[in-house]
């Protein structure tokens, strides 16, 4: 017992000298005080706004993802949709795992490719693809996820020209409603993608691509939509997925290499919530593709490609307070980020969680407001928070997807930097952008 003594006075002195960031971060997203002294000496010293990701993070998120559908989907491939976060440190350590490349324009074909991803481990889905994004797709052997029967004639044209042959899938409209925001649902009947599952829409596109010399039919693709939560729109789209591949092989004669289901994967935004994990969906799945595989006769690749899952919780916006004030209607805390940083909740009136590093006194209803001159520039609406005070760092969480990647240099404010937590090392993945930086490329008329 007299052992025991020095040991818990040690762990009561120094509470913060004990956690690592990693842990400092952690503490930040369960709201406990504890984080401070730690999250104020990365401001200090990367400024602000700075994302902050933390890898243990990005490697959970894969572990869970690979954890459930590995054991049930004995073939798999599992894809990163590169334009949740391009940065090339966290495009490394997803390639690492294993992961193929889902993309959806040149710069992010150029971009896989930079870390060493080839070919059919990259999946090009747009539904608007330019002639150059074509020539580079057939030049570089990706997967062509083709979207119309436009692009599909276009693609033979270029293919035959270039002497190639095109490895297409096709992006199908399932009608399926997954219950998300609105405009992130992509799989709905008034959807720009895919072409329709309806009045036989879709078996017209693999009739013709079967007659082009050009192409070659691997896949068939659908995604029903971003920030999906509960596993029923994803069994509907199984369903009938696996059921226009029956379609396709009793009229077409067409086996497929492969059936992508697309990603969606949401994650909790709020305190407290719970959504569906990557176990709830390989659970739900599994006797849905195993009576449709037995249906088919044959059993193709099971291909998914999450974006948000693997990222967005390992991403924490820091920023700082310029302002703090209270008009007749609204207290409204002024921070150094905004839509130009995170367009999120001003463009989806997403929610993302707010903390305010070290104050837990005088809760107060308050607008956490950008510093974009635009009276929608508002990151967090109505939120009950500790009175911030003008120096005070606020930390949105859960913003590593569709953060940085959504940012823009708006008002002439140069990018933010990124930086990434290994424990307790720190590393810069991103320079903070320069006013330099908003005048490239361009000259002033003489
Ligand atoms: N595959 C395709 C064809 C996609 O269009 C997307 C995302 C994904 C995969 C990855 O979806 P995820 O697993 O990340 O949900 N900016 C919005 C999200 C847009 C998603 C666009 N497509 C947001 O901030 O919520």
């Amino acid at each position: 017992m007299r052992r025991l003594v020095p040991l818990l006075a040690f762990l009561v002195t120094f509470p913060a000298s004990a956690q690592t960031l990693h842990d400092a971060l952690e503490s930040a997203r369960a709201d406990k005080a504890s984080e401070s002294t730690r999250l104020a000496s990365l401001a200090d010293t990367y400024g602000t706004p700075l994302y902050v990701y933390d890898r243990a993070t990005i490697e959970r998120q894969v572990k869970a993802l690979k954890d459930a559908f590995v054991p049930r989907f004995p073939k798999l491939r599992i894809f990163y949709a590169v334009k949740a976060n391009t940065n090339l440190t966290i495009l490394s350590m997803l390639r690492k795992e294993g992961l193929g490349a889902e993309v959806v324009a040149a710069g992010e074909i150029v971009t896989a490719q930079k870390l060493g991803t080839k070919g059919a481990d990259i999946m090009f889905t747009s539904s608007s693809k330019s002639p150059a994004e074509l020539k580079l797709a057939l030049e570089s052997g990706v997967t062509l996820n083709v979207d119309s029967l436009d692009e599909l004639e276009q693609v033979q044209v270029l293919a035959k020209k270039l002497g190639k042959k095109a490895r297409i899938s096709f992006r199908i409209n399932p009608g399926v409603d997954p219950h998300t925001i609105h405009q992130i649902n992509t799989g709905i009947s008034e959807s720009k993608f895919g072409l329709h599952l309806e009045n036989g829409i879709a078996l017209a596109a693999y009739k013709r691509a079967k007659e082009l010399p050009n192409v070659v039919i691997a896949g068939a693709h659908c995604h029903i939509g971003s920030q999906i939560t509960e596993t029923s729109g994803y069994e509907l789209t199984a369903r009938k997925m696996l059921g226009f591949l029956s379609e396709l092989k009793a009229e077409l004669g067409i086996t497929l290499e492969f059936l992508d289901l697309g990603g969606g994967l949401g994650i909790p935004y709020h305190d407290g919530e719970t959504v569906m994990s990557p176990d709830d969906l390989a659970r739900a799945l599994k006797p849905i593709w195993d009576e449709g595989v037995k249906t088919l006769g044959y059993e193709p690749t099971l291909w998914l490609e999450p974006g948000r899952f693997f990222v967005a919780q390992a991403g924490f916006l820091l920023t700082r307070v310029n302002s703090v004030k209270t008009t007749p209607v609204k207290t409204f805390v002024n921070v150094d980020a905004g839509f130009n940083t995170l367009m999120r909740p001003a463009m989806y009136q997403a929610y993302h969680r707010v903390r305010v590093v070290g104050r837990k006194d005088d809760v107060k209803k308050v607008d956490i407001a950008g510093d974009v001159c635009e009276t929608g520039d508002i990151l967090a609406a109505d939120r009950m928070l500790p009175a911030a005070r003008a120096g005070d760092l606020v930390i949105i969480l859960d913003a590593g997807a569709y953060g940085f990647s959504m940012a823009s240099e708006y008002n002439a404010r140069p990018l933010p930097a990124e930086v990434m937590v290994n424990g307790n090392e720190v590393k810069v993945v991103r320079k903070r952008g320069t006013f330099a930086d908003l005048f490239r490329g361009q000259t002033i008329p003489k």
